[in-house]
């Protein structure tokens, strides 16, 4: 039995269906569990795609929209939601108070799970990050807005959390990534188009790939460890990788080169430690070469050497 399993005939509001993340969690959530998938459903094909998942559709702007009607006796939440427009005024209700005010229309939940991000460390070179280690603006280069609205979601849902009483984990996602994308098929895209892929001088670019089979899994630890308090943890793969490693990989399977250009503004490494997510929830069970393997076969089969098909 998967542990994904432990969870079954709840009622469960995701935020954030559509995404590269959230998809594949919403996919197997709905096979035991009533499912709600609220987005605003920006692109009309995804809203059918969600329902077709076995998941009921909730058209609302977490930024604006009234969510006083979403449902009651949910028994969890799972806030996977994001937007990185660029505006901040946007960005920061929509990721910020979008956050807080779902709490707060769902706050009889028995634990709310909200998704943040690695992007929230203040770069460090190799060290792997702990959870208490200094906040930065680390993704500005690439998305203005989403390191300081994901480390504002964060306040605010520790903030709700506190004022309601509302069991509630935070989790820090290092790389997810899967037979649904991620990160390392962007750069098999970008090798397959030849498009250089900016690396931060100080190599190799340590990342925890995460795969979604395990991100699956551990969404009933996730909830288990929910608490008032609010429970903060980093949300990687227990294996460190790095960027140089998966493109090299990647060259093996299919012998797409990559053109590596260093940049000084590139994200550089934000490998996590592991230690409290490990005392938590356990650690990951999907090694990376399997992981990578099985994107690569899942979505683009034909660039695979013979043997790797
Ligand atoms: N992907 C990664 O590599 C990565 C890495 C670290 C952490 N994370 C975190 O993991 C979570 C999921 O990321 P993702 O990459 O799967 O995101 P994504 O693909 O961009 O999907 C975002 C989801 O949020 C919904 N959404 C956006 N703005 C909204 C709004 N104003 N109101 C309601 N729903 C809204 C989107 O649907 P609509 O546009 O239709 O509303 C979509 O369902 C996020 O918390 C992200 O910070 C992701």
């Amino acid at each position: 039995m998967s542990t994904i399993d432990e969870i079954s005939g709840c009622r469960i509001l995701v935020a954030g269906p559509t995404g590269q993340v959230a998809r594949p969690v919403v996919a197997r959530l709905a096979q035991n569990n009533e499912v709600f998938a609220l987005a605003r459903f920006s692109k009309s094909e995804d809203e059918a795609a969600i329902q077709a998942l076995g998941a009921t559709t909730i058209a609302a702007d977490l930024a604006s929209d009234d969510l006083s009607g979403l449902p009651t006796d949910l028994d969890y939440a799972l806030n996977y939601a994001v937007v990185k427009t660029g505006d901040f005024d946007y960005d920061l209700a929509a990721n910020g108070e979008g956050a807080g005010r779902l709490m707060m229309a769902c706050r009889e939940v028995r634990a709310f799970v909200h998704f943040s991000s690695t992007a929230v460390y203040q770069y460090a070179g190799h060290q792997p990050r702990v959870e208490s280690d200094p906040l930065g603006d680390n993704h500005r280069m690439m998305f203005p807005t989403y390191s300081i609205s994901k480390i504002a979601a964060e306040t605010v849902v520790r903030f709700v959390a506190h004022q309601f009483d509302i069991p509630t984990t935070i989790a820090r996602l290092s790389v997810p990534y899967g037979d649904n994308g991620g990160w390392p098929f962007f750069h098999l895209l970008m090798m397959k188009e030849g498009i250089a892929i900016d690396l931060h001088p100080e190599h190799p670019n340590y990342y925890n790939l995460l795969h979604e089979r395990d991100y699956i899994d551990k969404v009933p630890a996730l909830c288990a460890v929910a608490s008032p308090e609010v429970t903060t943890l980093n949300f990687g793969g227990s294996e460190q990788t790095s960027i140089e490693q998966w493109c090299e990989y990647l060259t093996e399977l299919t012998g797409l080169e990559p053109l590596f250009k260093d940049n000084p503004q590139a994200f550089g490494s934000l490998a996590i430690d592991t230690t409290r997510m490990h005392e938590l929830i356990g650690p990951t069970t999907v090694a990376w070469r399997e992981g990578i393997l099985g994107m690569v076969r899942s979505l683009a089969p034909d660039l695979l050497k013979p043997g790797y098909r």
